[in-house]
């Protein structure tokens, strides 16, 4: 492909394979991948282990400022590690604990502006591929691709459960459907930067797709959009 580098949002519900495809361009397109949600989920457990109270604008501003957040690339993992004041949070992150409360912290009016400052200053350079709920909608609405995924529900559940059994075999399927529900109804309802597609995103229905029908469908679509951009400095 040219030179020529452009940003990819991709948004939609949770656990329909975001950051698989997100990973997968990455990786082929020598991007730069950002999980926006790793950020709202190091939000919130800096929140938790300082027991602040979500509800309490200047608690939530204070401990804003206490909160430096950077990726750092794993060659193994061919993946970045979230850093939180310096400290390695990927695994921590994805806890039950901060899956029933992510949704509540990412409703916060500071909180996504603290985020997004954050995310736009990092695509500055173009070459990005960004997963979220408003990438293409707040975030970058000038992307040259943004795709909306969506999957079924029942499909999602499963695939969740099945990432989140490996570290927590004590969880049950119930549990993950009733966490998925509640966050989408959280994301999709919130006054924030709800979650909902944006009009000039291309919708991605994956639930019966293959890793390679669904990078092969994704790929066409980057190329004719680097085609038609201009040539990044
Ligand atoms: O992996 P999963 O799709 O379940 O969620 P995630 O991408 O890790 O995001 C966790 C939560 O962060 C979401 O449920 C949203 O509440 C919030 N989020 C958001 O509000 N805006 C984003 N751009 C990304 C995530």
């Amino acid at each position: 492909m040219s030179g020529k580098k452009i940003i990819i949002a991709i948004d939609g519900y949770s656990s329909c394979g975001k950051s698989t495809i997100a990973k997968q361009l990455a990786a082929r397109l020598g991007y730069n991948y950002i999980d926006s949600g790793a950020m709202y989920r190091a939000i919130t457990l800096f929140f938790l282990r300082n027991r602040i109270n979500f509800e309490n604008a200047e608690d939530v501003a204070n401990a804003l400022n206490d909160i430096e957040i950077s990726f750092r690339y794993n060659e193994e993992a061919q993946a970045s590690d979230i850093m939180l004041n310096d400290e390695d949070v990927s695994i921590p992150i994805r806890d039950m604990l901060v899956n029933e409360n992510v949704s509540q912290v990412a409703a916060i009016k500071q909180v996504r502006a603290f985020a997004v400052a954050q995310q736009q200053a990092i695509g500055k350079g173009k070459g990005i591929v960004m997963d979220g709920r408003d990438i293409g909608s707040v975030v970058f609405p000038e992307a040259e691709l943004k795709i909306f995924m969506t999957a079924d529900p029942a499909v999602r559940v499963m695939r969740r459960f099945k990432e989140m059994y490996v570290t927590n075999p004590h969880i049950t399927i119930d549990e993950v459907r009733h966490n998925l529900e509640l966050r989408d109804y959280i994301d999709s309802t919130r006054e924030e930067s709800p979650l909902h597609k944006a009009k000039d995103a291309i919708v991605l229905d994956n639930s019966s797709m293959t890793r390679e029908e669904q990078l092969d469908k994704v790929m066409h679509w980057i190329a004719e959009r680097t085609e038609k951009a201009p040539a990044t400095a």
